[in-house]
């Protein structure tokens, strides 16, 4: 598992002002929105007793840990122990460790290590169209596998003729051979390819483009736990058809990954 790296972990949808614990890295944390909406990001462990504080709730900006009922700021502070009387000093080690967190493209991202902010990877940018012409279906689940196994399923297109061969993969004819166009920068990779036929002209896909419609598909991945797949059939005509997925993967630890995906299909 990668560190120094902006992790997509939540959908913006689902943090609000009730704590959100994501178990991520091996490692819990909690999320919440302040009072202004911000996203804020802690170890999910008060450092007073260990208790996790995504049980504890939300007072304006602060969390308040569920155990003793300390009451931490936004930047890990600790501004209150109820069992001390008002004037006792809080005590300097009374701090929540708390992770650099962002916004963006329905996604909450957590930065995971210790590299200062002018060192850190731009987060990716998505085509737009996922977030306009499409309709977005959103997904949680847990499976048992390594994320970096499930990332790489999802930009293979070389296995669909063989292990689908009996669902979405009959039509790709077994000697279809995928020559790939990719680019890489530092932080992403896109291979793209191109085919004209679902391999029978008698399918139902192919009489309602047209006959023989060309596809073509272009599977990115970007680090450290995203890959989007694009496939568009028909070409730029009437009936073409556009489908982009989006995984997120959520690596829980080296033998589950949780995925938040949005699979968004139409035009
Ligand atoms: S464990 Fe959090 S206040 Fe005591």
């Amino acid at each position: 598992m990668l560190k120094n790296f902006w992790y997509a972990c939540e959908f913006s949808s689902v943090v609000t002002h009730q704590p959100t614990q994501i178990v991520m890295l091996n490692q819990r944390f909690v999320l919440y929105r302040d009072s202004q909406g911000q996203v804020v990001a802690l170890k999910d462990q008060c450092p007073h007793r260990g208790a996790a504080l995504s049980l504890g709730w939300v007072e304006g900006d602060c969390i308040r840990c569920p155990y003793h009922g300390w009451k931490f700021q936004s930047d890990g502070r600790c501004i209150e122990i109820p069992a001390n009387a008002p004037e006792t000093p809080i005590p300097k080690k009374a701090i929540a460790e708390t992770y650099p967190v962002k916004e963006s493209q329905g996604f909450i991202w957590l930065f995971y290590g210790d590299l200062p902010e002018a060192e850190r990877h731009p987060l990716p940018t998505f085509p737009a169209y996922l977030f306009s012409d499409m309709h977005a279906a959103y997904n949680d689940e847990i499976e048992h596998a390594n994320y970096a196994r499930l990332m790489e399923v999802n930009i293979d297109f070389a296995h669909v003729v063989a292990i689908h061969r009996k669902s979405f993969g009959q039509r790709v004819p077994m000697n279809k051979q995928i020559r790939y166009q990719v680019q890489e920068d530092d932080w992403s990779g896109v291979a793209k390819f191109s085919y004209d036929s679902l391999g029978s002209s008698k399918t139902i896909l192919n009489f309602l483009l047209g006959g023989r419609p060309e596809f073509t598909t272009t599977l990115t991945y970007y680090l450290p736990n995203i890959t989007l797949a694009e496939i568009h059939v028909g070409g730029k005509g009437r009936g073409a058809i556009k489908i982009g997925i989006l995984v997120a993967y959520l690596p829980i630890d080296e033998k589950h990954r949780g995925v938040n995906a949005f699979s968004i299909a139409t035009s």
